[in-house]
C-alpha cells in the first residue's frame, strides 16, 4: 500500500464534478488502479513534453502497459513558447488520427504548460473529454493542476484563450521533483508561500521553521506542505469556481507578478515575478490593510530565505510595468481588485482605480 494524502476538491453543489487530489511518494505506481476506479475508457493518451518524456512519461507508459493499459504517447516541445493554439490544434489532430473518441482519457504529464494545453484540448476535443493531471513541477502540483483553468497564450498576452474544465483526478508524486532545477523549486515555493499568506497561518509556521531546508526534495515535511497548499486552493475554488469574487485572493502577488513578466518579456520566471509582486503587496498591506510590521517582516524574511526576490528588478521601467498592468484582463472598468493581507493567513481585497494603483506603484519603484 502507498502512503498518500487524499484531498477532495469539491465543486459546490455539483458532486459529480468533484475529484481527488493524491499527494505522496512513489504513488505513480498506483495510477493504473486509480484509473480503474474512475471507470472504463476507450483509449488513453499520455501528453507530455520532450523533457519530461524520458524522466516520467516513458516509465509511466511502461508501468501502465504492464497493467494492461495501452497508451499513445504524445510529446510536445517544452516551455511556455509551446503554449499556443497551434499546439492544441496539432494535438487534437493527432488524437483524431489515433481514433480518440468521447470515451478516451487524456493524461497530462508535465508542468503547468503541459497541464494547461492538455486540459484545454480535453475541454474542446469533441466538446469535451475527461482528463487526469499528473503534475511534475512543484508549481503544477500546488497550483496549476488544480481548479480547472485551462488555456493557451496569444501573441499579445498569456492565457487569453481558455476554458474551465475540471480534471477527473490529480496525482502528485513527490519523487518526480528530484530532477527539477533549484530555480524551478523556488518558483513552486512562491505559490506555496502565497497559499500560506492568504489562507493558512499554520502552513506559514511550518515554512518559517523549515526555511531553506525545504528546497531539498527529500525533506519529509514536503508532503504535508504540498497537501496543505493544495487544500488552500481547493477551499477557495470550492467557494468560487469561476472567479467572481473570492477566487481573486489566489491572485495575491500576481497582479504585479504578471505585469513584471510582461514588462521583462518573460525573462523572469513566474514564481520569481510573483515573489517580487508579493513583496510589494506585503509592503502595501502594511500601509493599507493594517498588517503589522512584525508580520510583514516575517513574510518578507520567508520569501528571502527560500531564495526568492523581495524587490522589483532594479532595471525595470515603471512605464512598461504600468502599461502591462493596464492590459491585465483582471482589471474591470478601470478598477483593480488588488489582493492584500490584513494578517498572515488572511487575505483582503482592496479595490481601487487603476490610476491610484499606478501612483502608489510609482512611489514603490521610486522613479
Ligand atoms: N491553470 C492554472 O490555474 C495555472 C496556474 C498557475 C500557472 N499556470 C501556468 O503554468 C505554467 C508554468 O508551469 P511550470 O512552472 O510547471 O512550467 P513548465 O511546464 O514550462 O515547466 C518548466 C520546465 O520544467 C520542465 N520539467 C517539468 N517537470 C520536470 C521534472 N520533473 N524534472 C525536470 N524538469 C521538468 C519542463 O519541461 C519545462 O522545461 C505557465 O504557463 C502558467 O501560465 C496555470
Ligand atoms: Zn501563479
Amino acid at each position: 500500500m502507498f502512503e498518500m494524502k487524499r484531498i477532495r476538491l469539491e465543486i459546490r453543489s455539483e458532486t459529480d464534478r468533484s475529484y481527488d487530489i493524491l499527494v505522496g511518494r512513489g504513488i505513480l505506481d498506483s495510477l493504473h488502479s486509480e484509473i480503474h476506479r474512475l471507470g472504463s475508457f476507450s483509449s488513453f493518451g499520455l501528453v507530455t513534453d520532450e523533457v519530461v518524456r524520458p524522466l516520467v512519461a516513458e516509465p509511466l507508459q511502461n508501468q501502465l502497459q504492464s497493467n494492461s493499459i495501452d497508451t499513445t504517447l504524445i510529446a510536445l516541445p517544452p516551455g511556455e513558447s509551446a503554449k499556443t493554439i497551434g499546439t492544441v490544434l496539432d494535438l487534437c489532430q493527432q488524437l483524431l488520427s489515433q481514433g480518440f473518441d468521447r470515451r478516451s482519457l487524456l493524461l497530462a504529464i508535465g508542468g503547468g504548460v503541459v497541464g494547461d494545453i492538455t486540459g484545454f484540448a480535453a475541454a474542446i476535443y469533441m466538446r469535451g473529454i475527461p482528463y487526469i493531471q499528473v503534475p511534475t513541477t512543484l508549481l503544477a502540483q500546488v497550483d496549476s493542476s488544480l481548479g480547472g483553468k485551462t488555456g493557451v497564450d496569444l501573441p499579445s498576452g498569456k492565457n487569453l484563450l481558455g476554458a474551465f474544465h475540471q480534471p477527473r483526478l490529480v496525482l502528485s508524486d513527490l519523487d518526480v521533483l528530484t530532477s527539477l532545477s533549484s530555480d524551478a523549486r523556488r518558483d513552486g515555493f512562491a505559490e506555496v508561500i502565497k497559499a500560506a499568506l492568504i489562507e493558512d497561518p499554520e502552513l506559514f509556521s511550518i515554512l518559517e521553521n523549515e526555511g531553506a531546508d525545504l528546497l531539498d526534495t527529500s525533506n519529509p515535511l514536503l508532503e504535508t506542505i504540498i497537501a496543505k497548499a493544495c487544500a488552500v486552493k481547493c477551499r477557495v475554488v470550492n467557494r468560487d469556481e469561476r472567479e467572481s469574487g473570492l477566487r481573486r485572493i489566489l491572485n495575491f502577488g500576481h497582479t504585479l507578478g504578471h505585469a513584471l513578466e510582461a514588462a521583462t518579456n518573460y525573462n523572469i520566471t513566474h514564481g520569481h515575478a510573483v515573489a517580487a509582486g508579493m513583496a510589494v503587496a506585503i509592503r502595501f498591506s502594511q500601509r493599507w490593510a493594517g498588517l503589522t510590521k512584525d508580520a510583514a517582516d516575517r513574510a518578507l524574511a520567508l520569501i528571502r530565505n527560500l531564495g526568492l526576490p523581495t524587490e522589483l528588478p532594479g532595471d525595470i521601467h515603471s512605464e512598461s510595468l504600468l502599461s502591462a498592468l493596464e492590459k491585465d484582463k483582471k482589471i474591470q472598468a478601470g478598477i483593480c481588485h488588488f489582493v492584500l493581507i490584513a494578517n498572515i493567513g488572511q487575505a483582503v481585497i482592496h479595490s481601487l482605480p487603476v490610476e491610484e494603483l499606478q501612483r502608489r506603484l510609482e512611489e514603490e519603484v521610486s522613479l
